[in-house]
């Protein structure tokens, strides 16, 4: 005969001092499985009572083990807590930064807002009138050509350059107006070190009472000066633009040599800057302003040739590429 009480004593102690899952369940094999004497005791079970007595003795020990598994699982989590040091350095995440071309976008709208510019947007698909026509651009003029030009149907065109921001502007409010837009244009170039058919320019658009070609050259010190330095010295050429008269080209001197020449700027002391002019009596005409009562000037520029020679960056193409050897160098 079995004694279920020292049976059930064994078993309580056993399952309690079981200090791991492994020993918990050789625990279990022994007073609970199939071969247990306990098992094999309830297979042979004849009377009522005594199997009430023996289930519920399983009951128990079925009960007991779970909530020693439940404990063992609980003391496993707090030792693992023990050797977790919160005071190591976390992993830190790869923080990206501004695109070359984007921080000197930044840079010049910065000038600007100082000058008291508004730093308005404008869009890159455009029609042929904001293009061209407004712009006084003659209809033979050989940037409307499809060879020069991306069109999206006969009225409808990727922007060449940013002067299309001085019509949407003028069309849409009366002067005093100060603005700079900055952004994408596109012309159907072969990329090459030089130019790529997709890049950035800068447009300015001062229109006021009284305003000359020295507010421009003025200006146009002061945008240099602050961006590339107070030792900077510009010049202005006679152009041709046709929405502007008279036209300049400015230039400003090297950031190598100061002017006094070497081979970053073909030994010519200058880089090319961009155009300027005060704007053409026809373009206020175009967008309903008195040509006899305000006057402007107007200038823009490219801007990814002054980052890679910010950055010596020998060929343009380098800031499409998106390699991170180059960009994460600024
Ligand atoms: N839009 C001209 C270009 O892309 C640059 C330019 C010249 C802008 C004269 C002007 C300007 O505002 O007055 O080549």
């Amino acid at each position: 005969m079995i004694d279920w009480n020292a049976y059930l004593e064994t078993a309580r102690g056993e399952i309690e001092s079981a200090a791991s899952a492994a020993a918990l369940d050789e625990v279990r094999v022994r007073h609970l499985g199939r071969r247990s004497e306990l098992k094999r005791a309830l297979r042979e079970v004849r009377d009522r009572e005594t199997g009430m007595t023996l289930n519920a003795i399983r009951e128990e020990l079925e009960q007991l083990v779970a909530e020693r598994e439940g404990a063992l699982v609980q003391e496993e989590r707090l030792r693992a807590d023990e050797t977790l040091d919160v005071t190591l350095p976390g992993k830190r995440p790869r923080r990206g930064h501004l695109h070359p071309l984007t921080q000197i976008c930044r840079e010049v709208e910065d000038i600007f807002l100082g000058l008291g510019y508004e730093i308005v947007d404008s869009r890159e698909v455009e029609t042929v009138w904001h293009n061209f026509d407004a712009l006084n651009q003659p209809l033979t003029h050989p940037s409307r050509s499809h060879r020069d030009t991306f069109y999206v149907d006969d009225d409808t065109l990727l922007r060449t350059h940013t002067s299309t921001g001085q019509i949407r502007t003028m069309e849409s409010r009366q002067p005093p107006i100060y603005i700079a837009t900055l952004g994408r244009v596109y012309r159907r170039d072969t990329p090459s070190p030089r130019s790529t058919p997709n890049f950035h320019q800068v447009e300015a658009l001062a229109v006021d009472r009284g305003i000359t070609l020295a507010d421009l050259k003025g200006t146009l010190m002061y945008f240099f000066r602050a961006m590339f330095g107070p030792d900077r010295e510009v010049r202005v050429r006679t152009s041709f633009f046709p929405f502007t008269e008279p036209s300049v080209e400015f230039d400003v001197t090297c950031f190598l040599c100061a002017g006094a020449g070497c081979v970053f700027c073909k030994h010519s002391g200058w880089f090319e800057m961009g155009g300027a002019g005060v704007v053409d009596p026809a373009v206020f005409e175009n967008v309903g302003y008195d040509p006899d009562e305000w006057s402007g000037f107007a200038w823009g520029l490219g801007l990814d040739r002054i980052a890679a020679q910010r950055h010596a960056i020998p060929d343009i193409r380098m800031f499409w590429e998106n390699d991170l050897r180059v960009l994460e160098q600024f």
